[in-house]
């Protein structure tokens, strides 16, 4: 395959020009960078910036982040989503102070060793904190030199990506490797769009893209069809009695362990079905009245809810399960976004 020419000095002349203003670019601390980055996998720019100033303003250090209780640290993650970024944060933080005195180590490969920091996110903070001459290749990015090199070999395969990471460093000017990066993942998330809306007309390299120059823009990335999601019934409970409203802990394993929920069980109910197990529980019935269906995606699962409006006599909450008052939902039991739909019926 022929390089391209030169795509880095028009890169960074535009993003110059077009990058965002972002509370970590004006102050790209490795910590700092290694925060957002993990947050903006799987979240966008605009909603993380919310969560993003609240954990910098609870949590300033990486010590702050080590010594962080639990429950607190999942609420200033709540509704982000894949709770395990957030527990591996905490313990490569725990690492950092262990063995590196507090601060992340400015060498690619010692990041790599860290939880939770992979290829891209030790690129990421290698080459804009550190400055170090790596690449970090998210799907913007491959979406970008898929249609630079009018490639359309599957990107979700680990050899396109190697494929394209290469072509990624061949362009990159080792001095400003934190710059071409972001201006490469800004340039994907700004005007390289994906779906049928790429802004060629405001490209800075739309005079050397292949798929422009091929018309095959459009038709790229090639991403293969993932398997299909596991389709999961949910039967929820949000049950209220004068005590407050019955949350459960999930299990210490799997999706979203440890963190809360209204009572969930993992398969559909008839009404029958459900006054039966809330007896077996140990509740006395007042009412029972179904609330809209709800589902959730998952990265291998997808849910498909059905909540009901439970209310109950006074009752002890049966094991694994707490009364949570309305302000003890807000503070103290991480709900993961997952439940979202039923959250104003739990108030
Ligand atoms: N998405 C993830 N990380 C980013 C960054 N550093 N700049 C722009 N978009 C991003």
């Amino acid at each position: 395959m022929e390089h391209l020419a030169p795509i880095a000095p028009a890169l960074l002349d535009w993003f110059e020009q077009n990058a965002r203003t972002l509370p970590f670019r004006q102050d790209p601390t490795p910590y700092h960078i290694w925060v957002s980055e993990i947050m903006l996998q799987q979240t966008r720019v605009a909603a993380a910036l919310e969560y993003y100033h609240r954990w910098m303003e609870q949590l300033p250090t990486i010590q702050h982040l080590a010594d962080c209780p639990e429950e607190k640290l999942h609420k200033l993650w709540e509704g982000l989503g894949y709770y395990n970024r957030v527990r591996n944060l905490q313990k490569a933080a725990q690492i950092v102070c262990e063995q590196y005195g507090g601060e992340l180590p400015g060498d690619y490969n010692t990041l790599l060793t860290l939880p939770g920091i992979g290829e891209y996110t030790a690129g990421a903070i290698g080459s804009i904190a550190f400055g170090l001459p790596v690449v970090a290749v998210d799907g913007n990015v491959l979406r970008v030199f898929s249609r630079l090199y009018n490639d359309s070999r599957d990107i979700l395969s680990p050899a396109t990506r190697r494929a394209f990471s290469q072509w990624v460093q061949h362009h990159q000017p080792p001095e400003r490797a934190g710059d071409y990066n972001q201006a490469l993942m800004e340039l994907g998330a700004l005007v390289c769009l994906p779906g049928g809306q790429p802004l060629c007309h405001q490209c800075p390299l739309a005079h050397l893209c292949r798929a422009k120059a091929a018309g095959t823009q459009l038709e790229l990335p090639v991403k293969k069809a993932a398997k299909a999601r596991k389709l999961v019934d949910v039967t929820l409970l949000v049950i209220h009695s004068p005590q407050g409203c019955l949350v459960q802990q999930r299990g210490k394993k799997g999706l979203l362990a440890g963190l809360w929920q209204p009572l969930v069980v993992e398969q559909a109910m008839s009404q029958e079905q459900i006054l039966a197990h809330l007896e077996e529980l140990g509740f006395t019935v007042k009412e029972l009245s179904p609330l809209a269906p709800a589902r959730h995606i998952f990265s291998h699962v997808e849910w498909q809810m059905q909540g009901w409006q439970v209310s109950v006599e006074e009752a002890p909450a049966p094991k694994g399960c707490q009364w949570a008052s309305g302000e003890e939902l807000e503070e103290r039991y991480p709900i993961p976004g997952a439940f979202k739909a039923y959250r104003p019926a739990m108030k």
